[in-house]
């Protein structure tokens, strides 16, 4: 929490005057809260949403909540299949000619009330990449004709959790995205769904750093922290707000990770420290866990595209109910 306090958006983050940023889920939680402080900093910031409806209101509330110098406009941004992904990213392509800073924040947590588990392991990592790979080509022009570009994926500490910490995980078959973890039950099959995809997101980004050929394209995978987005969806969580927040950051705060690997100085100041690493909030460089390695990443990518490219993405394990 002490680094939290210590840390402050207004002072610690460079002026982002004429760079352009993405974040996608940006209509609420950590992304609504990360499109506020990069366009406070002077930038123009693509406000991704799969809701035009929520992607629009939260628009006009960042606007009425003052986004300074700099600006916000709303970009359809939906990754739930491979089609809907590779569309969303060319949209965004359609109406930027440079991207400084994308945020992939957006994602589909550990929720018991989501019925098509599968949907987690394949909107947060196969979405993810999908998207990722339609716009990536201009974060790296971005970085060669500006001198600076950023790719933050927002991982999370449950990477190292549950199947994800197996060390006999492989990735040889395109059978190793299909397990079916549903018997765990209601409760401890989501987390479980939830752990693989950021397992995979991070291992991504780890593969993808590795092949990286563009020097200026600085890389962080970020964890925010215990972060309470959840509380305003069931009454008695909202009831138990003032406890739950003794334990996790707001919103505001916990977009801290997010905004210092997307436009701290530091980055750029001390690039060789930070450029490929894993962050805790806020900023402090962590190990990976034991189960991500270079290689067993890239064997993850290489499959992932594979699977991509041949496979119907959409959920293939049956609801659970
Ligand atoms: N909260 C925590 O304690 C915590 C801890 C570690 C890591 N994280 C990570 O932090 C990031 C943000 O979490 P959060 O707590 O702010 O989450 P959140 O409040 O649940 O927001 C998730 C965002 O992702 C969007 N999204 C979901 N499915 C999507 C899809 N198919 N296409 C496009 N957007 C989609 C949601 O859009 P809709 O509004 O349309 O649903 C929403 O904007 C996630 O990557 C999460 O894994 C969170």
């Amino acid at each position: 929490m002490f680094s939290r306090n210590k840390f402050n958006p207004e002072k610690d983050l460079k002026d982002l005057t004429d760079k352009v940023a993405f974040v996608t889920g940006g209509n609420r939680g950590m992304g609504y809260e990360t499109v506020k402080g990069l366009a406070r900093k002077g930038a123009t910031v693509y406000l991704g949403s799969r809701s035009e409806e929520a992607g629009k209101a939260a628009v006009a509330r960042l606007e009425k909540e003052s986004v300074g110098k700099g600006k916000v406009i709303y970009t359809w941004c939906d990754f739930g299949t491979t089609e809907k992904a590779e569309k969303s990213g060319k949209e965004l392509l359609s109406q930027i000619n440079r991207l400084d800073i994308c945020v992939l924040n957006g994602a589909l947590l550990a929720d018991f009330r989501i019925k098509h588990l599968d949907g987690t392991r394949f909107v947060s990592h196969f979405g993810n990449l999908k998207l990722l790979q339609t716009i990536l080509p201009l974060l790296e022009e971005t970085s060669d004709k500006y001198g600076e570009a950023r790719l933050v994926t927002c991982s999370s500490n449950a990477y190292k959790l549950g199947h994800a910490a197996d060390p006999n995980i492989r990735f040889e078959s395109p059978d190793d995205f299909r397990q079916d973890w549903t018997s765990e039950g209601k409760f401890k099959a989501p987390f479980s769904y939830y752990a693989f995809s950021k397992f995979c997101q991070t291992m991504t980004h780890v593969a993808l750093h590795k092949r990286n050929k563009h020097p200026n394209l600085i890389f962080s995978a970020v964890d925010p922290g215990w972060v309470n987005t959840f509380s305003h969806e069931y009454l008695i969580l909202r009831l138990l707000k003032p406890v739950i927040n003794l334990w996790f950051d707001t919103p505001e705060v916990g977009c801290y990770n997010l905004l210092f690997a997307a436009a701290s100085p530091k980055m750029t100041e001390e690039k060789e420290k930070y450029d490929g690493k894993y962050l805790l909030p806020v900023g402090k460089l962590e190990p990976w866990g034991a189960n991500v390695t270079v290689e067993k990443s890239e064997k993850m990518l290489d499959l992932s595209m594979q699977f991509l490219e041949k496979e119907n993405m959409f959920p293939l394990l049956p609801r659970m109910e």
